[in-house]
């Protein structure tokens, strides 16, 4: 099971849009997704389910008071399951400040599923678990890229994006250094491009330039259809299948795909 981490320390970029409906794409290519919200907010949750309270959660996983695996649910999409959220998360950096390694819950909430699954090794019920990280560079982020083998980021392209990148790929490097020597980026997804503004092209360009080899060469359009979409607690892809949101996700499964054999 590959790990990955979505992560932005800034909020309102794509991180859950993206989580969401990349594991619906992967899901719809006969991939085996396990989807984890780390985020107080239980966006991802709500664009999965109508309701976001779980009695077992990522929260109640992460503070030892249940297993991975009492607390997955399954989704409306077939072979997509979710392990939700819980507004208790928000305190979870004050709850754990003195435990020792509360970096390292994640990873070992994940080895311990995955030990527990009665699976063979090449066999696990998940080919992918992706992380929905909350904004900020809290303990749930740090937990998700101590457990991560990749992380992707998304970045929605404006003028202060490309300052947040240089922070987040030095909080990278540092979890690679002290916890986590085997954390690769996978890579950077532009979200919410929109051709037409000069600003987005120009910043396109930039981090095209600065990160030729980890960009992803697909581009998620602005599209009304996306934003819609969480009114009715779904994905865009079931949402509205043929709009220019959905076909960009589509495409990006596919370059995952590829990207993630070669890593
Ligand atoms: N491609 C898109 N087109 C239009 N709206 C989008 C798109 N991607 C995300 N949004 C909207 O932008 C807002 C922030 O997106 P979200 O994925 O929740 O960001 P984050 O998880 O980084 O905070 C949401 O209201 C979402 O519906
Ligand atoms: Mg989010």
């Amino acid at each position: 099971m590959k790990v990955i981490a979505i992560a932005n320390q800034k909020g309102g970029v794509g991180k859950t849009t993206t989580a969401v409906n990349l594991s619906t794409a992967l899901a719809a290519a006969h991939k085996r997704v396990v989807l984890i919200d780390l985020d107080a907010q239980g966006n991802a949750t709500r664009n999965l389910q109508t309701t976001t309270r779980f009695a077992h959660n990522s929260y109640t996983v992460l503070t030892k008071r249940s297993t991975m695996l009492q607390s997955i649910i399954t989704t409306c999409i077939p072979r997509l399951s979710l392990l939700p959220a819980s507004p208790d998360l928000a305190s979870l950096d004050i709850e754990l400040a003195n435990e020792q390694k509360r970096e390292r819950r994640m990873h070992h909430v994940l080895s311990d599923f995955l030990s527990t699954t009665n699976a063979p090794p090449d066999a696990h019920p998940y080919d992918y678990a992706f992380i929905d990280c909350p904004p900020g560079l809290g303990l749930a982020t740090l937990n998700a890229l101590v457990a991560a083998h990749l992380v992707l980021i998304p970045m929605q392209c404006e003028f202060f994006a490309l300052m947040g990148l240089a922070q987040l790929m030095h909080t990278i490097r540092r979890v690679k250094c002290n916890f986590n020597a085997t954390l690769d980026i996978m890579g950077i997804v532009l979200t919410m491009f929109d051709e037409r503004h000069t600003l987005c092209q120009r910043v396109a360009q930039d981090v095209e330039k600065h990160f030729p080899n980890i960009t992803f060469t697909t581009k998620i359009p602005r599209n009304i259809r996306v934003s819609e979409s969480s009114l009715y607690s779904k994905p865009v892809l079931l949402h509205d299948t043929r709009c220019g949101g959905s076909l960009a996700y589509i495409k990006l499964a596919k370059e995952f795909l590829i990207k993630e054999k070669i890593s």
